[in-house]
């Protein structure tokens, strides 16, 4: 691949001129599959594959499919995609993949070109990264007791976090697989023990709604870096409602109480990801401030890639 890095390039060029805020174009893996393909002029274009396998026990199979695809399109300034696309349906003929199974591209979101390419070929935009930069947010009237959880409140934050889960399951990427319950418990008892920003709004003594979040630094070399720009940001994982009281303005309290405090840990901004497909979340998030960045455009199983 010796144009890659003139690929790289110029897809990073292509990238600052659709949206500022999204980072320069990452370099591709270096153990994936190469795929190329010929444009009509005589360009070509490239992509890498990664293939990835998640056990039973990975908490990654509650949002993600068993088996993975991913492809880092390598298409620089052309309109390449949908021939690109297409070579990766052909790379995929003759290998055998199973129901649990997906074919994942992630590709910013503001490019509406691609995006038809993407639909043409079978996939959806089931998730989205929202991003909301760190801006004086209006004064929301606290009606609810909100506090940092500790270790002591797990089964109440598991019971919630179970509720997104579940209701996410109809509408985006997430699977409720039998290994749930202990996987997150699991999870959220190491995040409660090492003082994750993670709140809990009650009311009279009860408590209703979740927000779950990290700090992530989006410096060179990490991962985050290939998403965000270059900072501190606070990462919204989970906000759950219970059931019975969404839709009462109990969300929109708690978020704003956790952007404050997420900024005074000194944040540039918060990002998360929601599901398009989700009634509440995708008019709930564009109300809090958020935008998208990145569309996660995903087909399951990935031999249902056209
Ligand atoms: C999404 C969720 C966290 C929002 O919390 P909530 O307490 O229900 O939302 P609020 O009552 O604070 O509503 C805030 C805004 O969201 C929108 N909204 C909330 N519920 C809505 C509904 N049923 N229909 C349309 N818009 C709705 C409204 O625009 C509202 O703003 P407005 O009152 O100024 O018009 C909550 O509904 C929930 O837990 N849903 C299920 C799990 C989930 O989807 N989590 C998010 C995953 S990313």
């Amino acid at each position: 691949m010796t144009s890659a890095r003139g690929l790289v390039a110029a897809q990073s060029a292509r990238f600052g001129a659709l949206d500022p805020l999204l980072p320069p174009a990452a370099e591709p893996p270096m153990d994936g599959d190469v795929i190329t393909a010929a444009l009509a002029d005589g360009t070509r274009v490239a992509g890498v594959i990664s293939h990835q396998s998640f056990e039973r026990h990975s908490i990654t199979r509650l949002w993600s499919a068993a088996e993975v695809w991913e492809l880092l399109p390598l298409v620089g300034t052309t309109e390449g995609m949908d021939a690109l696309l297409a070579r990766w349906r052909r790379h995929l003929d003759g290998q055998e993949i199973g129901e649990d199974s997906a074919c994942v591209v992630h590709w910013p979101s503001r490019d509406t070109h691609a995006a038809r390419a993407f639909l043409d070929h079978g996939m959806v935009p089931l998730s989205v990264l929202g991003v909301r930069l760190r801006t004086p947010q209006a004064r929301v009237p606290r009606t609810l007791t909100i506090r940092r959880a500790t270790p002591h409140d797990l089964d109440t934050v598991l019971e919630l976090s179970l509720a997104e889960l579940e209701y996410s399951s109809f509408v985006g990427s997430t699977i409720v697989r039998p290994e749930a319950r202990v996987l997150k418990r699991r999870a959220l008892a190491e995040r409660l023990t090492t003082a994750s920003p993670i709140w809990l709004a009650e009311r009279d003594g009860i408590a209703v709604a979740l927000a779950e979040c990290a700090i992530v630094s989006s410096e060179p070399g990490t991962s985050a870096a290939m998403r965000l720009p270059r900072g501190r940001w606070g990462y919204v994982n989970c906000v759950s409602v219970l059931p019975g009281a969404r839709g009462t303005g109990i969300g929109q309290q708690l978020v704003a109480y956790a952007h404050q405090e997420l900024h005074r840990m000194g944040t540039v901004g918060t990002y998360l990801y929601y599901n398009p497909p989700n009634p509440l979340s995708s008019v709930f998030w564009p109300r809090q401030g958020y935008r998208p960045l990145w569309t996660v455009w995903e087909v399951r199983p990935a031999s249902a890639l056209r």
